[in-house]
């Protein structure tokens, strides 16, 4: 396929680029481009050129797929095309439809003239993954639209539909109707008048309050932009365009660009980018399998995850029919929902017609009858194996052949809830994070059994809702809250050994994790785990016992529910306050252990913690749980509060160095009082650290 076509239209050649779906503009299409350019230029009948893309996009930008590839900037490199543009002598005119980003937008900016219809989405976003735009973004933007409007694209990366930039010189002409016929007239008489070439560059920015403005935007930036050093070096590319010639702020621009390309801060960003679209593969399953078509769909518990699961399907205007035991659990169910939209509508994030809208698409009822047509069922009962078989049993009379059926289960074996059924086929895991409307993660549990067309239905269902899914062979506890455990474990022998909840949380939360273990612990209920350990010591009675979390849980205190946890918390009040009396349990427990406290530094409480996670990680994919390292690392920035700007534990024990870690590990068990089995390096990061490779 060529990946850019040419014809001629009366004088005019429209060059229209063709590389579905978002014409990235890789390595082919360069090429096509600077050769179409050169023949345009040749042919004597041309008299002016078109530069036009599809309904959906001009250009999305770089070519994904040719990210960090040696592709990427092989000749003719975005530069040189941008180059050949601007210098071209017959007038060139972009046409501006869908998405106009990033390289996109900066080839756009490189033509002399620019018609765009009006709901063409303009944006540079490269501040997402850490970097700028590096082909004369930060120098041609402004000079057309001015500092001001420049910087906000820039550093916030978000689109703006072109008819907001309607009183910029960025277009000279937003169209409604044909595009390609504005575009082509337009070009027509820009030859026919020999209006004189704007090129982007010759033009110079004219504020008056342009430096005192930068100072500003540098100062808010910088008190914003906190582990990411990308927005900063966005304001000083986009202040060389304002006090440097041309040629000088390209060159800023390009080592600013270089620079953040090398930051670990742009590595993570890049790979949640990539991670997000590989988790949505799975290598068995082709991308080409026939989906099952989910029209309608019925959750069963309307309580904390169920009414949440519901919100995500209403607010993708899919119908929902909630099931309860009770009529009261459901109409509180119910009343919490109404009563989140009804927030969201109090900070003007929904309109009326939008509530009534999706509360209309909920059906609530008490009867299984009125579920057995839906195309999906998601199960979110309590959490007990005898509960599930019921409801399991009671699904595989009702529900129509071919629905799928799914359990929200966090905990229990999805083989076994599968076999309650006479279709183990149509049974999956989908695992929403609390709260379910809000958080992005959905682990995807993949039965035995499960077959390929609804693992293929559920990812795509997932995109549907805005969530990542990503995939989960069945373990306790499946990929995040697995891990989760060992993250726990230390934070709790860190405890023992001398360091203080504040201390804990406050060294992960300062290096970057959104909440410490036991503020989260707090806020989720101390009451689940407690129950949890209460079965596995019956089970396993040499377990050793987490002594100061059952001790907390035997005073009643459950956390923020209760006012008391491992902090306590005024009366409707979230702040975690310090308590003494905990700070005595420690102490006691401690002495109990005949265990003498030590000063524990901010370093090893963060190591600790996350290698544990690192360990368990590795451990997740020798056993196949997960499909690849870079999955693990999406669990944990789309569920867990992991800092983005460290890109996932596993990335992170890259970035540190998998032979690193797998010493600092060696060296934990070998601490006086550590934990030797626990700190056995995973065979798979062993190999990996000799060999000098990479999980991905
Ligand atoms: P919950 O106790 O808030 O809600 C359970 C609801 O199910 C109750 O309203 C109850 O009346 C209803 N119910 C019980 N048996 C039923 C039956 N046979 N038919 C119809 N309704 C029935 O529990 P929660 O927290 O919403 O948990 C539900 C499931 O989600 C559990 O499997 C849990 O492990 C899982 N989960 C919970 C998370 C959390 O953070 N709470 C996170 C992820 C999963």
């Amino acid at each position: 396929m060529e990946s850019a076509l040419y014809d001629i239209d009366a004088g005019v050649a429209v060059i229209t680029l063709n590389n579905p779906s978002v014409n990235g503009l890789g390595l082919d299409l360069r090429r096509a481009l600077v050769a179409l350019l050169e023949r345009a230029h040749e042919d004597d009948s041309v008299r002016a050129v078109v530069l036009i893309g599809s309904d959906r996009a001009f250009s999305g930008g770089a070519d994904v797929k040719e990210f960090g590839t040696p592709k990427s900037s092989q000749e003719p490199n975005l530069l040189t095309v941008i180059r050949a543009v601007e210098n071209a002598a017959k007038p060139v005119v972009a046409a501006i439809a869908g998405a106009c980003m990033g390289g996109g937008l900066e080839l756009a900016l490189g033509c002399h003239f620019r018609v765009a219809r009006a709901d063409a989405q303009i944006a540079l976003p490269e501040v997402k993954l850490g970097i700028l735009p590096g082909a004369g973004g930060t120098q041609r933007l402004p000079r057309l639209v001015g500092l001001d409007t420049a910087l906000n694209m820039i550093v916030s990366g978000n689109a703006v539909p072109a008819a907001k930039l309607k009183d910029t010189a960025l277009f000279d002409a937003i169209v409604d109707d044909d595009l390609r016929k504005s575009a082509v007239d337009f070009a027509r008489k820009v030859a026919q008048e020999q209006r004189p070439l704007k090129r982007v560059r010759d033009i110079r920015i004219s504020d008056p309050y342009g430096e005192p403005y930068l100072q500003f935007a540098r100062n808010t930036v910088a008190a914003t932009a906190r582990h990411f050093p990308a927005p900063l070096k966005c304001v000083e590319a986009v202040a060389a365009a304002y006090f440097k010639p041309f040629d000088e702020g390209m060159k800023i621009e390009r080592e600013a660009f270089l620079w953040l390309l090398a930051t670990p801060e742009s590595r993570a960003l890049r790979h949640a980018f990539l991670g997000e679209r590989a988790a949505a593969k799975i290598p068995d399953v082709p991308a080409d399998t026939p989906l099952r078509r989910i029209e309608r769909v019925s959750v069963i518990g309307a309580g904390t995850m169920g009414a949440g699961i519901a919100m995500n399907f209403l607010n993708a205007g899919i119908p929902v029919v909630l099931l309860e035991m009770k009529q009261e659990a459901l109409e509180r169910g119910l009343a919490g929902i109404r009563k989140n939209y009804e927030n969201s509508m109090k900070k003007g994030k929904l309109s009326q017609q939008q509530l009534d809208q999706r509360m209309a698409l909920l059906q609530p009822t008490l009867s299984y009858a009125d579920i057995g047509g839906t195309d999906l069922v998601i199960e979110a009962v309590f959490e007990d194996m005898g509960v599930k078989e019921q409801v399991f049993r009671q699904l595989d009379e009702v529900m129509k052949p071919g629905a799928i059926l799914a359990s929200n289960t966090s905990t229990l074996d999805m083989n076994r809830i599968a076999s309650f059924t006479r279709r183990p086929q149509d049974v999956v895991g989908l695992h929403f994070f609390s709260p379910a409307n809000v958080m992005k993660l959905l682990e995807v549990v993949r039965a035995e059994q499960t077959a390929k067309d609804v693992l293929a239905t559920v990812m795509q269902l997932a995109k549907t809702i805005r969530k990542v899914a990503v995939v989960s062979g069945v373990c306790d506890g499946f990929i995040g809250n697995r891990m989760l455990k060992y993250y726990r474990n230390q934070a709790n022998e860190l405890l023992e050994e001398g360091a203080s909840p504040q201390q804990i949380d406050r060294a992960l939360e300062k290096w970057g994790m959104a909440m410490g273990p036991f503020r989260m612990g707090d806020l989720a209920g101390l009451d689940i785990g407690w129950s949890i350990r209460k079965r596995l010591y019956a089970e396993n009675p040499g377990m050793k016992k987490s002594v100061i979390a059952d001790r907390l849980c035997e005073m009643g205190r459950f956390g923020q529910k209760t006012g008391k946890g491992w902090y306590r918390y005024e009366p409707g009040k979230r702040d975690a306050l310090p308590d003494p009396q905990v700070e005595e349990i420690i102490a006691a427990a401690r002495a109990e252990a005949g265990i003498t406290p030590r000063k524990v530094s901010d370093e090893e409480i963060v190591e600790r913690c996350i290698f544990a996670l690192v360990n368990e990680g590795a451990r997740i994919l020798e056993e196949g749980i997960a499909q690849r390292a870079s999955d693990i690392d999406m669990v944990y920035l789309h569920g867990y509060g992991f800092p983005a700007h460290r890109g996932g534990p596993m990335l992170y024990a890259e970035t540190v160095g998998l032979p690193a870690v797998v010493d600092k590990m060696r060296r934990f068990a070998a601490q006086p009082g550590g934990d030797a089995a626990f700190w056995t390096p995973a065979p798979s990061l062993v190999c990996l650290a000799r060999s000098g490779e990479s999980f991905n």
